[in-house]
Protein backbone atom coordinates (compact mmCIF):
# COMPACT_ATOMS: atom_id res chain seq x y z
CA UNK A 1 0.00 0.00 0.00
CA UNK A 2 1.36 3.01 -0.81
CA UNK A 3 2.53 5.17 2.44
CA UNK A 4 0.15 8.68 3.23
CA UNK A 5 1.21 11.65 3.13
CA UNK A 6 1.44 13.45 6.48
CA UNK A 7 0.04 17.04 6.81
CA UNK A 8 2.30 19.99 7.10
CA UNK A 9 3.89 20.24 10.51
CA UNK A 10 2.16 23.39 12.03
CA UNK A 11 -1.22 21.37 10.89
CA UNK A 12 -2.98 20.72 14.22
CA UNK A 13 -4.01 16.74 12.37
CA UNK A 14 -0.07 16.57 11.93
CA UNK A 15 0.48 17.00 15.45
CA UNK A 16 -1.88 14.41 16.48
CA UNK A 17 -0.47 12.10 13.83
CA UNK A 18 2.92 12.66 15.43
CA UNK A 19 1.70 12.29 18.95
CA UNK A 20 -0.33 8.78 17.96
CA UNK A 21 3.42 7.78 15.79
CA UNK A 22 5.47 7.82 19.20
CA UNK A 23 3.46 4.70 20.28
CA UNK A 24 6.29 2.74 17.69
CA UNK A 25 9.74 2.32 17.25
CA UNK A 26 12.81 1.04 18.99
CA UNK A 27 15.11 2.83 21.47
CA UNK A 28 18.26 4.41 19.67
CA UNK A 29 20.97 6.78 20.45
CA UNK A 30 21.52 10.28 22.01
CA UNK A 31 19.00 12.64 20.74
CA UNK A 32 18.92 16.07 20.43
CA UNK A 33 21.01 16.54 17.54
CA UNK A 34 18.60 16.18 14.92
CA UNK A 35 17.90 19.07 12.84
CA UNK A 36 14.83 17.54 11.63
CA UNK A 37 12.74 15.17 12.61
CA UNK A 38 9.94 13.32 11.42
CA UNK A 39 8.63 9.97 10.11
CA UNK A 40 6.75 8.56 6.51
CA UNK A 41 5.86 5.62 8.08
CA UNK A 42 2.61 4.58 7.01
CA UNK A 43 -0.73 5.42 9.08
CA UNK A 44 -1.59 1.61 8.94
CA UNK A 45 1.62 0.97 11.27
CA UNK A 46 0.16 3.07 13.90
CA UNK A 47 -3.16 1.71 14.52
CA UNK A 48 -2.23 -0.72 16.79
CA UNK A 49 1.19 0.03 18.31
CA UNK A 50 3.13 -2.43 20.50
CA UNK A 51 4.18 -0.82 23.81
CA UNK A 52 7.35 -0.60 24.43
CA UNK A 53 8.98 -0.55 28.08
CA UNK A 54 11.50 1.49 29.02
CA UNK A 55 13.44 1.19 32.67
CA UNK A 56 13.78 4.23 33.79
CA UNK A 57 15.90 3.10 37.06
CA UNK A 58 19.37 4.30 36.66
CA UNK A 59 18.16 7.71 35.33
CA UNK A 60 18.92 9.77 38.12
CA UNK A 61 17.41 13.27 39.12
CA UNK A 62 18.42 15.94 36.71
CA UNK A 63 19.05 13.45 33.89
CA UNK A 64 17.61 13.09 30.60
CA UNK A 65 17.01 10.37 28.67
CA UNK A 66 16.78 10.10 24.90
CA UNK A 67 15.71 7.81 22.93
CA UNK A 68 14.26 7.25 18.68
CA UNK A 69 10.97 6.23 18.39
CA UNK A 70 9.53 6.00 15.06
CA UNK A 71 12.44 8.07 14.12
CA UNK A 72 11.54 11.02 16.16
CA UNK A 73 13.42 12.09 19.18
CA UNK A 74 11.62 11.05 22.34
CA UNK A 75 13.11 12.33 25.80
CA UNK A 76 12.53 11.33 29.56
CA UNK A 77 13.55 14.10 31.65
CA UNK A 78 14.26 12.84 35.77
CA UNK A 79 13.00 16.23 37.45
CA UNK A 80 14.49 16.88 40.75
CA UNK A 81 11.75 17.84 43.62
CA UNK A 82 13.05 21.24 43.31
CA UNK A 83 12.61 21.33 39.42
CA UNK A 84 9.25 20.13 39.92
CA UNK A 85 8.29 22.90 42.34
CA UNK A 86 9.26 25.73 39.96
CA UNK A 87 6.91 24.21 37.21
CA UNK A 88 3.92 26.00 39.30
CA UNK A 89 5.87 29.10 40.39
CA UNK A 90 3.46 31.70 39.11
CA UNK A 91 6.10 34.04 37.76
CA UNK A 92 6.77 31.23 35.13
CA UNK A 93 3.10 30.15 34.72
CA UNK A 94 2.47 33.88 33.49
CA UNK A 95 5.28 33.66 30.96
CA UNK A 96 3.65 30.57 29.21
CA UNK A 97 1.40 30.68 26.23
CA UNK A 98 -0.59 27.47 27.07
CA UNK A 99 0.42 26.75 30.81
CA UNK A 100 -2.14 23.87 31.77
CA UNK A 101 -2.29 22.44 28.27
CA UNK A 102 -5.75 24.00 27.18
CA UNK A 103 -5.08 24.50 23.41
CA UNK A 104 -6.99 22.46 20.60
CA UNK A 105 -3.82 21.98 19.23
CA UNK A 106 -1.91 20.54 22.37
CA UNK A 107 -0.86 16.91 22.41
CA UNK A 108 -1.21 16.44 25.99
CA UNK A 109 -3.27 13.21 27.56
CA UNK A 110 -6.03 13.83 29.93
CA UNK A 111 -3.64 12.62 32.46
CA UNK A 112 -1.05 15.17 31.80
CA UNK A 113 -3.30 18.46 31.78
CA UNK A 114 -2.28 19.27 35.06
CA UNK A 115 0.70 21.22 36.83
CA UNK A 116 3.71 19.32 35.72
CA UNK A 117 2.08 17.95 32.48
CA UNK A 118 2.86 14.49 33.60
CA UNK A 119 1.29 11.22 34.92
CA UNK A 120 4.06 11.39 37.76
CA UNK A 121 5.42 14.84 38.88
CA UNK A 122 9.35 13.94 38.65
CA UNK A 123 8.60 12.06 35.18
CA UNK A 124 8.57 14.72 32.20
CA UNK A 125 7.82 12.31 28.77
CA UNK A 126 8.12 14.93 25.63
CA UNK A 127 8.28 14.44 21.59
CA UNK A 128 11.17 16.19 21.31
CA UNK A 129 10.20 18.08 18.14
CA UNK A 130 9.25 21.75 17.76
CA UNK A 131 5.73 22.55 16.85
CA UNK A 132 6.65 25.21 15.07
CA UNK A 133 8.26 23.24 11.37
CA UNK A 134 9.54 20.16 13.59
CA UNK A 135 13.31 20.95 14.53
CA UNK A 136 15.01 19.40 17.84
CA UNK A 137 15.02 21.60 20.37
CA UNK A 138 18.32 21.84 22.53
CA UNK A 139 18.87 21.13 26.37
CA UNK A 140 18.70 24.16 28.17
CA UNK A 141 17.84 22.48 31.28
CA UNK A 142 20.15 24.60 33.69
CA UNK A 143 18.40 27.97 34.70
CA UNK A 144 20.40 30.86 33.93
CA UNK A 145 21.26 33.24 31.10
CA UNK A 146 22.44 31.76 28.00
CA UNK A 147 22.90 32.67 24.09
CA UNK A 148 19.00 33.04 23.15
CA UNK A 149 17.95 32.58 26.36
CA UNK A 150 17.04 35.54 28.77
CA UNK A 151 18.82 35.98 31.99
CA UNK A 152 15.92 34.88 34.34
CA UNK A 153 15.95 31.35 31.98
CA UNK A 154 14.63 28.88 34.66
CA UNK A 155 15.80 25.88 32.85
CA UNK A 156 14.22 23.91 29.36
CA UNK A 157 14.19 23.59 25.89
CA UNK A 158 15.83 26.28 22.88
CA UNK A 159 14.81 25.35 19.52
CA UNK A 160 17.79 26.42 17.92
CA UNK A 161 16.13 26.82 14.33
CA UNK A 162 13.62 30.19 15.21
CA UNK A 163 14.14 30.23 18.88
CA UNK A 164 11.21 29.06 20.13
CA UNK A 165 12.11 28.27 24.05
CA UNK A 166 9.96 25.50 26.13
CA UNK A 167 10.06 25.08 29.94
CA UNK A 168 10.71 21.18 31.68
CA UNK A 169 7.20 20.43 31.17
CA UNK A 170 7.67 21.19 27.65
CA UNK A 171 5.63 24.34 27.71
CA UNK A 172 5.82 26.70 25.05
CA UNK A 173 6.83 30.78 26.37
CA UNK A 174 4.63 33.38 25.04
CA UNK A 175 4.94 35.46 21.91
CA UNK A 176 7.21 32.35 20.18
CA UNK A 177 7.22 30.88 16.87
CA UNK A 178 6.09 27.52 18.28
CA UNK A 179 2.31 27.43 18.67
CA UNK A 180 1.72 24.34 21.06
CA UNK A 181 3.86 22.62 24.02
CA UNK A 182 5.98 19.96 23.08
CA UNK A 183 3.79 17.04 22.78
CA UNK A 184 3.18 14.20 25.31
CA UNK A 185 2.86 10.88 23.82
CA UNK A 186 0.65 8.16 25.08
CA UNK A 187 1.89 6.22 28.11
CA UNK A 188 1.92 4.95 31.71
CA UNK A 189 3.72 4.15 33.74
CA UNK A 190 3.57 0.11 35.26
CA UNK A 191 5.49 1.25 38.04
CA UNK A 192 7.57 4.25 39.71
CA UNK A 193 10.65 3.65 37.37
CA UNK A 194 8.84 1.23 34.22
CA UNK A 195 7.68 3.46 31.52
CA UNK A 196 5.60 2.23 29.00
CA UNK A 197 5.53 4.00 25.66
CA UNK A 198 1.78 3.79 23.79
CA UNK A 199 -0.29 2.94 25.97
CA UNK A 200 -2.35 5.55 27.82
CA UNK A 201 -4.27 5.45 30.92
CA UNK A 202 -5.55 9.04 31.50
CA UNK A 203 -7.10 8.06 35.26
CA UNK A 204 -3.40 7.03 36.71
CA UNK A 205 -2.69 10.67 36.99
CA UNK A 206 -5.98 12.07 37.77
S1 LIG B 1 11.22 24.98 14.21
FE1 LIG B 1 11.45 25.47 16.32
S2 LIG B 1 11.27 27.60 16.36
FE2 LIG B 1 10.97 27.13 14.27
Amino acid sequence: MKPATPPPPTDPARRRWMALSCGLGAVGGVAATIPLAGSLLPPEHLRHPPPLRVDLAALAPGQKLSLTWLGQPLWVVHRTPQQVAALSNPALLARLADPQSQRPGSITPTGARNATRSLLPQWLVVVGVCTHLGCTPLDRLTPGAGTGLPPDWPGGFLCPCHGSTFDLAGRVFRDQPAPDNLAVPAHRFASATELILGEDTPAQAA
